[in-house]
């Protein structure tokens, strides 16, 4: 009886108890950050925006990064790239200011006015990267502006970006916003003007550049309304499934907004239609603060967590990469009552348990059995 309770007990803790508060504490809050390493694969990575709205001066993108729960920093926004002198509009700012500079000489003299030299951000990144942290730059936001009139557009766009951001050599070097030598990892396309034309064209052209290099890999990201097809007309089928991860929107969309009962069709919807090409992974993209929309889509910290379990259920370890959030500042303030965790903490944690939860997570099964093993033996030693 006694040895009974005792192996029930251990298969408990090994099952729930171990994965809920040791697995967390292993991986998801280790203080040995030089461990890390992003797996693009990975059914549990963590995704913030960054940059744009009204607090973000309040923290730094080192500090997103030095967070164990984040795995990619997406920095927001370029409104267009073709801007003056076929250069980018970049507004990586907000109401308290820019988190760059103005244009310097040399993009002045492009004509580059909507360019900004970011020397900050430029030896932040390089810190992000030294963590193992994935760092992308967004095109778009809600008041991105970029369309194209013609697939020769969208690959000159393509050029200009994998020149001025990624590793491409084909632009002057003076004109790079964050420094010779620092590159992104990656491109994000975020729900843009409505006007989907010659963005599979554009983003395949991203990708042939991507794979004309290796000296490190480039992901490709795009966060299109959850609201489809009608609100995906920017985002075509055949620009999302070229794609490494896809982060829809699952708020400001009333039919399909996190907490409603059109969310999980929504979902189910969205990992069929992503289910081909490229086959991106399936964030959940979540607002990580009660105002962060007027059009809903917000829960609180232990409702996201219900959402995040379930949708791994519904759409397997195969296919969903893990959660989206907008944006990293807010999600730092807006807190969990119940465990004292900021939003970005109860949804990292969410994500490590509800796979240890299926014990698909190799680290999740070695504890089950690790579990077993020793409530065997104690039990027999009983
Ligand atoms: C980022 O913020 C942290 C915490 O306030 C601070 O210690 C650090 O110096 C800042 N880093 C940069 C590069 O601004
Ligand atoms: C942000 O930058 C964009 C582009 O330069 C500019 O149009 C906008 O007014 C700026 N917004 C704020 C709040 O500074
Ligand atoms: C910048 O714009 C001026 C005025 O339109 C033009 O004369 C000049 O050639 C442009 N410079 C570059 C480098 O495009
Ligand atoms: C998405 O784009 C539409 C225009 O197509 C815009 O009205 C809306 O505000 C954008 N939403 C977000 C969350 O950026
Ligand atoms: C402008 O900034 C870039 C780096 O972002 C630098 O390479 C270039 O030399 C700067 N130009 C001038 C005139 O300082
Ligand atoms: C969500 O949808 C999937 C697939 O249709 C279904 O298996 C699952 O039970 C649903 N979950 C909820 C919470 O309704
Ligand atoms: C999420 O919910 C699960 C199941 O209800 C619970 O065991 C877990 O502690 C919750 N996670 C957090 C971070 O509160």
């Amino acid at each position: 009886m006694r040895a009974q309770t005792v192996l029930l007990f251990m298969l408990g803790v090994s099952n729930w108890a171990s994965p809920a508060m040791a697995l967390p504490s292993l991986l998801g809050r280790r203080d040995d950050t030089t461990s890390y390493s992003f797996t693009a694969n990975s059914h549990r990575n963590l995704a913030v925006y960054y940059g744009k709205t009204a607090i973000s001066q309040q923290t730094n993108l080192t500090t997103q990064c030095s967070d164990p729960d984040i795995d990619i920093v997406i920095l927001g926004f370029l409104l267009n790239v073709l801007g003056p002198g076929n250069l980018p509009t970049m507004a990586l700012n907000n109401t308290a200011g820019d988190l760059c500079e103005e244009p310097n000489a040399s993009m002045l003299a492009a004509n580059g006015t909507g360019m900004r030299r970011c020397a900050d951000l430029q030896s932040q990144i390089v810190a992000c990267q030294s963590l193992g942290k994935k760092v992308f730059i967004s095109l778009g936001g809600a008041k991105g502006t970029q369309t194209f009139a013609s697939q020769a557009d969208a690959e000159q766009a393509a050029n200009v970006l994998w020149n001025l951001f990624g590793s491409g050599a084909d632009m002057n070097p003076s004109l790079r916003p964050f420094g010779q030598s620092v590159t992104v990892d990656g491109f994000d396309i975020d729900n843009e003007t409505g006007d989907g034309s010659y963005y599979a064209e554009f983003v395949a052209k991203l990708r042939a550049l991507t794979n004309s290099q290796s000296a490190k890999p480039y992901f490709l990201s795009a966060s299109p309304s959850c609201y489809y097809p009608d609100g995906g007309a920017g985002s075509p089928v055949a620009m999302l499934t070229q794609m490494d991860f896809v982060w829809p929107q699952f708020y400001g969309a009333p039919s399909c907004n996190i907490g409603t009962s059109g969310f999980n069709e929504s979902l189910t919807a969205w990992s069929s239609r992503l289910d081909a090409g490229n086959k991106p992974r399936l964030y959940v993209g979540g607002v990580s603060w009660e105002d962060g929309t007027t059009t809903g889509g917000y829960v609180a910290p232990q409702e996201l967590n219900q959402t995040i379990l379930s949708s791994v259920e519904t759409v397997g370890t195969s296919r969903f990469g893990g959660v989206m959030l907008w944006d990293a500042a807010y999600g730092h303030v807006t807190t969990d009552p119940q465990t004292g965790l900021d939003i970005i903490g109860v949804a990292k944690q969410s994500l490590l348990i509800s796979l240890a939860r299926r014990q698909e997570d190799p680290a999740g099964g070695l504890k089950v059995v690790l579990g077993i093993t020793a409530a065997v033996g104690l039990s027999r030693f009983l």
